[in-house]
């Protein structure tokens, strides 16, 4: 099953970068990547999807210590604490790996990924995922961060965030694992993630595809798309 989902999630990154390279000027509606997923409406098979194979009870349990910073349910209260509530189980078990490898540098999350087995790891990641999808307020948010959202910059950003991390920020489809769900997660720590991914602090992305797209956003597009982004 996770061979399989590799598979097209790898399959994915390389129409991605085929469209990069090109000029994206579809828009949301008629996108063959976006269109149909429904953020709100989540069925028992797409949350267990989106879990992976852990196993979410025995995760509870042994995610006590991730807990205390991150909340019981994956909602942290520190704006820089990243939620995890309805994050997608391969992409927890994926950043853990590269925190341990170092391939992820944060001081405290090179300390607590420690050394943790893949059961464990997949059952806590699992129970995480299981959770329900954070939120945002709500709020209609900026309207610049909007605009490149949904379509990018015609001169610049020709792929627009929602065609990897989809409507609203809330994961592309509950199979492919590979772009994390950004839509209600903290401001601070959106827009702290795509300052270090345009300093080349973080490097993990897949191809370096989050460091090319940051690469072109100013500031003050930074600051816009994670205010749009944490209100979804
Ligand atoms: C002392 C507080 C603390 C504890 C305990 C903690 N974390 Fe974290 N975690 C953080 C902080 C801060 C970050 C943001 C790091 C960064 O910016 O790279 C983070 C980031 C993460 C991320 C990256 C999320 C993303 O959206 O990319 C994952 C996954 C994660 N933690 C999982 C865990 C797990 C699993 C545990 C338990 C084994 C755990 N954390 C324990 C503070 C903590
Ligand atoms: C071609 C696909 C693609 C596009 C387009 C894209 N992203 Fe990403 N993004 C990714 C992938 C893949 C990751 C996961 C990186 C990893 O594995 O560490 C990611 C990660 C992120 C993260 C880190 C999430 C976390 O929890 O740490 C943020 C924030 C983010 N993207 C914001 C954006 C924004 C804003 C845009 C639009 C300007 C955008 N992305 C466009 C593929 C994409």
């Amino acid at each position: 099953m996770f061979r399989i989902n590799n598979k097209i999630a790898i399959g994915l990154t390389l129409l991605a970068f085929l469209t990069l390279t090109t000029a994206f000027a579809q828009s949301n509606d008629t996108n063959p990547l976006t269109g149909g997923v429904d953020a709100e409406a989540e069925s028992m098979e797409a949350i267990k999807l989106r879990s992976g194979a852990g196993d979410p009870v025995a995760g509870k349990e042994k995610s006590q210590l991730c807990q205390g910073c991150h909340g019981e349910f994956g909602i942290s209260t520190d704006p820089l604490i990243p939620k995890l509530a309805g994050q997608y189980g391969n992409y927890i078990s994926k950043q853990i790996r590269n925190y341990q490898s170092g391939a992820r540098s944060h001081q405290i999350m090179n300390a607590m990924a420690g050394t943790i087995n893949d059961e464990d790891l997949a059952d806590i990641a699992a129970y995480f995922a299981s959770q329900p999808k954070m939120k945002g307020n709500g709020s209609a948010g900026n309207p610049l961060g909007k605009e490149m959202f949904l379509h990018g910059d015609a001169t610049k950003v020709k792929l627009a965030c929602v065609n990897c991390h989809g409507v609203k920020g809330k994961g592309l489809d509950p199979k492919i694992s590979m772009f994390p769900v950004i839509g209600g997660q903290h401001k601070d720590y959106i827009r702290r993630q795509l300052v270090i991914f345009r300093s080349s602090d973080r490097t993990n992305s897949p191809n370096g595809i989050m460091n090319k797209i940051a690469n072109l956003l100013t500031d003050e597009e930074i600051d816009a798309l994670a205010e749009y982004v944490s209100v979804q």
